[in-house]
């Protein structure tokens, strides 16, 4: 991030003032709400996509926007009208799928800490103006004062531009939603991680395996392995809770299957990668895919 920026924003303390009780009042909710709300979360993280939803879906408001924009532009050099009408649909049409952004956003937010969560808060509450200003602007231009309509929307546009570039760093410069085991490989053939009578069952348990973390956890005879690094935000899963044939992170709660890691609950949106186990002379033995 533009240094300037970055120093500014981590001034502001009331960022982290305000983002505790928004986060808990978002997360409360979704609790409140039980099994809907844990499905619900789902879909808005992206669990079932394979794939975080918010920067799907955020192509749409950007995009009319941006429309918007050219056709205001387009309408001002010919003075046609059926590009004014054109310019205000795209306006509206924006507008409409900003609560789908917005939805997503602030659900992933929720579970963002430390310098992420202050810069995601400022993300939100800027693309928050800029929804604001849109609409401000459409109900001007559908009263008729057109001129006025045209520059509160290009400034809607400046806001959503300036929300955008914080969210990218959210992404690009602070990681977030990146998959936090992307670089994690191997080891490319069997290496012994523990004595098969160290492991206790239903004890997840943190082992080296030629550098990389693994997370071992033995059930009814079976021992399951999978990498120890949360894809989600990259917390320890061997710090996590057991449930069933299932793991569930200590940080935010994604749940993964044992023996696939596929992503029972979110907000994590890929699977966790799982190593092939064997046991060899009394030996538990791992090998990544
Ligand atoms: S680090 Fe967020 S759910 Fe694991």
């Amino acid at each position: 991030m533009f240094k300037p920026l970055d120093d500014f924003i981590q001034q502001q303390a009331w960022l982290e003032t305000a983002a505790g009780p928004l986060q808990a009042w978002i997360n409360d909710t979704f609790s409140r709400a039980g099994g809907a709300g844990k499905t619900t979360k789902n879909l808005l993280n992206g669990t079932w996509l394979g794939h975080p939803l918010h920067p799907v879906v955020t192509d749409v408001p950007i995009g009319a926007w941006i429309c918007t924009f050219v056709l205001d532009t387009l309408a001002g050099m010919s003075d046609s009208s059926e590009l004014r009408t054109a310019a205000d649909i795209t306006l509206a049409t924006g507008l409409a799928a900003s609560i789908s952004a917005a939805g997503t956003g602030w659900t992933d937010w929720s579970d963002t800490y430390g310098k992420d969560r202050k810069v995601g808060l400022l993300h939100g509450l800027t693309m928050v103006t800029a929804v604001v200003t849109y609409t401000v602007a459409l109900v001007t231009r559908l009263s008729g004062a057109r001129r006025a309509g045209v520059i509160l929307s290009n400034t809607g546009l400046a806001v959503a531009s300036a929300g955008a570039y914080l969210g990218g760093d959210q992404v690009f410069d602070l990681g977030y939603g990146v998959n936090r085991t992307a670089y994690h490989q191997g080891p490319s053939d069997f290496v012994p991680v523990l004595s098969e009578s160290e492991l206790e069952t239903n004890q997840p348990t943190k082992v080296d395996a030629d550098g990389r973390a693994v997370m071992l956890i033995k059930q009814g005879g079976q021992v399951f392995a999978m990498d120890d690094t949360c894809v989600h935000a990259g917390c320890s899963l061997s710090g996590g809770r057991i449930e069933g044939r299932s793991i569930i992170c200590p940080c935010h709660g994604s749940q993964y299957e044992l023996d696939s890691g596929s992503v029972i609950n979110g907000p994590a949106t890929r699977p966790e990668p799982t190593l092939s186990v064997r046991l060899r002379n009394g030996m538990i033995e791992v090998k990544g895919e």
